[in-house]
């Protein structure tokens, strides 16, 4: 696969300094593939991936809401003029004060896991909605997000029935199964232990209207820790969650809603950094072996925080041929965990790439600004630029944009 389209390699070819680049028109197109994907299914951006202001007011432009992790992300939301109805409050974790400024914001859609949220949510935020987000096991994807959030099905029973009970509307149930999930069965799994619950919640008189099937879904450009192009089965993991949506929708006894929370899947391959090469070099270890390393001007604290679990597509775009050295790729700053996983793979380097040489970090697009530091070591966060999007729906009412 080549990445990035042929407007994103034009504006890093252009850059003559470090930045992001951010291809609108690509983001808005990989939304219109997601809806197109999954009919009917309403799609809420996790701002974490990329809380970018360009990015978002393309996102709501194109008609998707928001899934916010605290009252700053809920804000932002806010400031690209969708409704409140649009956002939820995505994060099980959040203090009294938190929910109290969401409240005030608007927002009446909170997600929860546990019976104390429950009644934190019930006092601050009285009668919202509440989705109960299920565990999943995190299997088959890349950022298993198992332990810190979800219940049990039986946790997610007693939870909703609190909420039901504190005067909240019991409204939906939630998961999210891994981020870069690699498989379609991790989204049959997540989708049948959902309508287990909702069959258990049924006696009880507690009708959810509303399925969120989370995150997770696969951007297509990385390389795995070895170097190998990482190939996800996104069209069956489509087919899997159209099936798996029609069935819990035939067994719900009353109308049934779904949404979608991606993060990755919408901005990671509509990314890329234009960077440089620090300098390659090559040491002997205490083993005595001889090790090439290319030390770029970014790495984990300026751009790519996930370097360790996995491989970007490097260009080098003024040396197009070898001849090539096997290097470990680091980032420039005086942390060993700024590297890639060097114990599994190396990459192939032109030998004559010189100091101040440009590098383009491809798929780089997710969790990048929103994991960059301030300043470790002195490297600033990196300048972003958003290439406009020429057919951009022009800025719309809110109530002009079907939306979820
Ligand atoms: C609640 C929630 N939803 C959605 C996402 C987005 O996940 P992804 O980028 O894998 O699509 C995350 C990521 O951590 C999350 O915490």
């Amino acid at each position: 696969m080549t990445s990035g389209s042929a407007t994103l390699r034009a504006a890093l070819a252009a850059s003559a300094e470090d930045r992001i680049v951010f291809d609108l028109a690509g983001i808005r197109r990989r939304y219109e593939t997601l809806v197109g994907e999954l009919p009917g299914v309403s799609v809420r951006f996790a701002m974490k991936a990329c809380p970018v202001e360009e990015v978002l007011d393309c996102l709501a432009r194109s008609g998707a809401g928001f899934d916010a992790a605290s009252p700053r992300e809920i804000e932002q939301a806010l400031a690209t003029g969708v409704p409140a109805a649009a956002v939820h409050y995505g994060n099980t974790i959040k203090s009294d004060r938190n929910i109290a400024d969401a409240h005030r914001l608007g927002i009446r859609d909170f997600a929860t896991d546990s019976r104390q949220d429950v009644a934190a949510v019930a006092a601050h935020a009285p009668g919202s909605r509440v989705f109960c987000r299920l565990a999943t096991d995190g299997e088959g994807a890349l950022w298993g997000l198992s332990n810190k959030y979800g219940c049990s099905p039986d946790d997610a029973v007693r939870v909703l029935t609190d909420a039901r009970d504190a005067g909240l509307v019991p409204s939906g149930l939630s998961v999210h199964v891994g981020s870069q999930q690699m498989t379609a069965g991790a989204w049959r799994a997540a989708l049948d232990r959902i309508g287990d619950v909702l069959a258990e919640l049924r006696p009880l008189g507690i009708r959810p209207d509303q399925v969120n099937l989370g995150g997770g879904l696969p951007a297509a450009g990385y390389l795995d820790v070895r170097g190998r192009p990482l190939e996800p089965p996104t069209d069956k993991i489509f087919a899997v969650i159209r099936e798996g949506m029609q069935r819990l929708r035939d067994e719900a006894d009353g109308a049934l809603s779904f949404l979608v929370e991606p993060g990755r899947y919408l901005v990671a391959d509509q990314g890329a950094i234009r960077a440089h090469a620090a300098r390659l070099t090559a040491r002997q270890d205490l083993r005595g072996e001889r090790r090439h390393w290319l030390y770029l001007s970014c790495g984990k604290f300026n751009g790519l925080y996930e370097m360790d679990a996995l491989q970007y597509r490097l260009v080098f775009p003024t040396h197009p041929e070898g001849p090539y050295v096997q290097a470990v790729v680091a980032g420039p700053t005086c942390d060993s965990d700024d590297a890639y996983a060097h114990e599994h793979g190396l990459v192939a380097v032109p030998e004559a790439l010189a100091s101040g040489d440009p590098v383009w970090v491809m798929s780089s697009g997710a969790y990048a600004t929103s994991y960059m530091t301030q300043g470790f070591n002195g490297f600033a966060p990196l300048p972003y630029t958003c290439l406009p999007d020429p057919d951009a729906p022009a800025a719309a009412g809110p109530e002009e944009v079907a939306r979820g």
